[in-house]
């Protein structure tokens, strides 16, 4: 056992603060060697805290890696015996009812590698406080429902550091002696600690406005550093979008007279939401066309809104504790989620959140990190910022507009952000105010955020010929999960469509009235709450095909047996989008599933073939759904599908389709990329995205069977493209074709084209790490080797590491575990300076159960390998016990 193996703290262990702080009044003083952190505290008893109004509670204040300079209580040093600092804490045992408490700390932010609290990123100063880095300041009681009203001196030598911000508004600035100068800043809005930030640095200013709904001018500002000049529009546009946005679907306005946003490159998420200065990675804000793909805007775009959007769920209103998470990011993600449908298609968006959740999420709720969306322990905080938190909290919270409608959802959300204004919260005060707005009891669908695992529901059917009545039959099931046994059914919506034989619409009688009535609508949302429910459709002259589970209404598994007619039929006839693509999916999977380690004479099926024909040829269909339909199921998802999968068979029989897909079409192809050209200006709407990306499919495909008009295309297109999304596209495809020499030469040109923007180096070294040709292991020691790539810089390491374990499986899962042993090597070496992103970098071994045993096994001795690693973080030591516990 390590030492320094971290404490479980349990949700059900809460009790509210000692105490609260009114004020805090913060000085910095920069330096290049350190910094030096005043502070100013304004404490009172709590109250709510019958223990401290009793008896006096000795003050406990939060510290990580602090040096101790100074401690003043009323005025007066705190003598020594009558204060303790351990590695964690700061204890003052005696303290009045209330006082002011002066610290004083020095920190070393230019040697802070651990990218939590203040640390420098190349010549800048910047801040990451969510969730717990606060403590990496200064003594405080960092806790989520503690809020203070907080002021912030900031003091930097003025050439070095012209650009000085924190939160709020600046209220002061002014020169100091030795050319250095202030700036003082204040926020009236009482925040927690985590959304506490400062920047420093010489950064170029681009400014813009918006008028809010009641009339304000709000100055929007964008800092980056002089180079990223021409990146700033797309982030500034989203941000006016998303901030019109919320005042129409939300009625939520904007309440400081300053927006900022500022770039970073080094970052070990992807943006925060602090009060009025959000700060981003520089990936996910910064973007030019010759810079961006058409995947970087939306994410862009959907980031920019998500952080700004915490404005109101999250910042006015936050979290109580952190087993709270899912109140502030589960709801953002829904919001953000809505916004993005709203700018562009809904259908698209709902696709690509059901892909993460269903590739992704569900692999996590499986596996052995398994999590309620309201957890009830955890050792370290940001183990758990997780996908369940995120986007399974996001799919909960869809389910309740599902359940009230807009109109009552509506209701609920302005219920909850009038009642719990200025306060920290919990889910259950959520789901309360939107009962209450409702009248709608959701006592049973809480269940959500209490149990852990993710819901199947078993579909079985049948036709009762001579009554004109389809009965379907549906079971749900919710597995085990570490610590979790014998689980209750939970309150399920699923929605509903029955299809007639020429494809139409059928109505949905439940009942002999309700067809009599000629009122039944043809989809219904029905709610499941019991282990097993049946349903009656009447008025059937003929055997229904079910559309099940409709835009995907609730994050559960569906098992079903369709044949592969019935999917053909609904890709083609389902009036619902997400269905068609989601049966296009399943009758490829069942393609693939055939495949693999199947003889050379077992052929593709035809219909597939067909199938896809069909979507490559006919201009008319919705060219943002075929774009999506024609992507095959990813070996990840087929392997999440797969109880001790065998990756390289999954991928081989995946590449077998593809290639058969490829040669039977490649004449539609040439003519699908042909018709697909742009000619005009570059553009970013949903039909120009489309058009490139299916130009994009049909370059990829042709090259992957090395076709000689393909490679002439895609040679033109590199060349010529105007756009990342083209020059991408094109040298994707290259990298993973067999022209070995046009996949060397285009990469080289590449990087002698892009190789002083580092956003754009990200790309080129994932694009190798991701690729089964070109990331193998040798070339992935090749790329850590290479002079651009930077341990320092969480973005490089997840597009070289990241990129190899989490998508270029067939590679990652060499038979000979060198993958494993490779991924385990970097983990360690990365635990010593950045333990955050050591930790989320061992995900891909922590399924080592889900594998055949001779991968199975290698897994788990690299994970046993690192679980005795000599000083073992305490973010990597959760993980890695967790996943090998039995
Ligand atoms: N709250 C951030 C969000 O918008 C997440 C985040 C940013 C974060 N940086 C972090 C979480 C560092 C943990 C650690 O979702
Ligand atoms: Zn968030």
């Amino acid at each position: 056992m390590p030492s320094n193996q971290p404490q479980t703290i349990y949700l059900s262990d809460y009790k509210v603060p000692a105490y609260l702080v009114d004020t805090a009044d913060l000085r910095f003083e920069l330096f290049e060697d350190g910094a030096r952190v005043h502070s100013t505290l304004a404490f009172r008893r709590n109250p709510d805290c019958q223990e401290n109004q009793e008896t006096g509670a000795p003050l406990q204040l939060h510290g990580d890696s602090l040096k101790l300079e100074s401690l003043v209580l009323n005025g007066e040093a705190v003598a020594p015996s009558n204060y303790n600092v351990s590695d964690e804490l700061l204890t003052v045992n005696q303290v009045p009812q209330h006082f002011t408490l002066q610290v004083v700390t020095w920190i070393e932010p230019q040697n802070n590698t651990r990218l939590e609290g203040l640390y420098k990123s190349a010549a800048m100063f910047c801040t990451q406080c969510e969730a717990e880095g606060f403590r990496c300041i200064t003594y405080f009681p960092d806790r989520p429902d503690v809020m203070a009203r907080f002021s912030t001196r900031i003091e930097a030598d003025k050439t070095a550091y012209p650009v000085l911000l924190s939160n709020g508004n600046p209220v002061e600035q002014g020169d100091l002696s030795d050319g250095r100068h202030f700036v003082t800043w204040e926020d009236p809005f009482p925040k927690p600690a985590y959304l506490f930030a400062l920047v420093a640095g010489d950064l170029l200013e681009k400014q813009d406005s918006f008028t809010t709904m009641s009339g304000r001018k709000v100055d929007l500002r964008m800092y980056v550093e002089p180079r990223n000049s021409e990146k700033c529009e797309y982030a500034l546009d989203s941000l006016k979008r998303a901030m019109a946005w919320d005042e129409q679907t939300y009625g939520r306005e904007y309440d400081l007279d300053i927006f900022m946003i500022v770039a970073v490159d080094d970052f070990n998420m992807g943006a925060m939401e602090n009060k009025g200065l959000n700060i981003f990675n520089s990936s996910c804000v910064l973007a030019s066309q010759e810079t961006a793909t058409d995947m970087a805007f939306e994410r862009i775009e959907s980031i920019v809104a998500h952080e700004y959007f915490h404005n109101w769920s999250g910042n006015r209103v936050t979290c109580r504790d952190w087993f709270q998470l899912s109140l502030k990011e589960g709801f953002t993600v829904f919001r953000d989620t809505q916004f993005s449908g709203d700018m562009g298609s809904a259908t698209v968006k709902r696709i690509e959140s059901a892909t993460v959740l269903r590739t992704a999420q569900f692999a996590e709720d499986a596996g052995p990190m398994a999590h309620s969306v309201r957890p009830a322990s955890y050792m370290e905080i940001t183990n758990f910022y997780t996908l369940t938190i995120y986007v399974k909290g996001a799919e909960v919270v869809r389910m309740i507009h599902t359940l009230l409608g807009p109109d009552l959802f509506r209701k609920g959300s302005d219920l909850y952000f009038e009642r719990h204004d200025g306060q920290a919260v919990t889910t259950d005060d959520f789901v309360k105010a939107m009962e209450d707005a409702s009248g709608r009891d959701l006592g049973q669908f809480r269940l959500w955020y209490e149990q852990a695992g993710t819901p199947q529901l078993a579909i079985s059917d049948e036709y009762d010929e001579s009554a004109g009545v389809y009965h379907l039959h549906v079971k749900q099931t919710l597995p085990d999960t570490p610590g979790q046994t014998d689980k209750q059914p939970q309150h399920i919506p699923f929605a509903l469509g029955l299809l007639g034989s020429r494809g139409e619409a059928l109505a949905l009688a439940l009942s002999a009235d309700e067809l009599a009535s000629g009122d039944a609508p043809q989809e219904r949302v029905l709610e499941l709450t019991e282990a097993s429910h049946s349903f009656e459709f009447h008025g059937l002259s003929e055997r229904p095909v079910s559309s099940l589970l409709r835009h995907f209404s609730a994050p559960v598994r569906v098992s079903y047996s369709w044949t592969r007619e019935q999917l053909l039929f609904l890709m083609n006839h389902d009036s619902d989008g997400f269905n068609r693509w989601d049966a296009g999916q399943r009758l490829a999977i069942d393609v693939i599933q055939q495949m693999i380690g199947a003889p050379k004479d077992v052929t593709v099926d035809a219909r597939l073939v067909g199938a896809f024909r069909h979507l490559i040829s006919d201009a008319d269909l919705d060219q943002a759904l075929v774009a999506k339909m024609l992507v095959l199921p990813t070996v990840a998802y087929l392997a999440e599908l797969t109880d001790g999968a065998d990756v390289p068979a999954i991928h081989r029989a995946r590449r077998r389709v593809l290639k058969h897909l490829a040669i039977a079409l490649r004449d539609e192809l040439v003519a699908c990329y042909r018709r697909n050209i742009d000619s005009g200006p570059y553009q970013l709407g949903p039909e120009a995205v489309a058009r490139r990306s299916l130009r994009n499919t049909a370059l990829a495909w042709l090259l992957l069977i090395n076709d000689e008009e393909g490679r002439s295309l895609g040679l033109g297109q590199y060349r010529d493209a105007d756009n990342m999304t083209d020059r991408m596209g094109a040298l994707k495809a290259f990298v993973n074709s067999g022209y070995d020499d046009d996949r060397a030469a285009t990469l080289n040109d590449f990087y002698q084209t892009f190789q002083h923007d580092p956003q754009v180096v990200e790309q080129w070294f994932s694009v190798q790490a991701a690729s089964r040709r070109t990331g193998q292991l040798s070339h992935i020691h090749a790329l850590l080797e290479h002079p651009a790539f930077d341990w320092k810089n969480p973005n490089k390491i997840r597009a070289v590491i990241g990129a190899f374990a989490g998508q270029n499986l067939v590679n990652f899962h060499n038979p000979d575990g060198s993958g494993y042993q490779f991924l385990a090597d970097q983990v360690c070496k990365l635990d010593d300076s950045n333990p955050q992103i050591a930790a989320r970098l061992v995900s891909p071994l922590t399924r080592w159960r889900k594998f055949a045993p001779e991968y199975s096994q290698q897994m788990q001795a690299a994970l046993m390998q690192i679980r005795d690693k000599e000083n073992l973080s305490g973010d990597l030591y959760e993980v890695v016990y967790k996943s090998l516990a039995d």
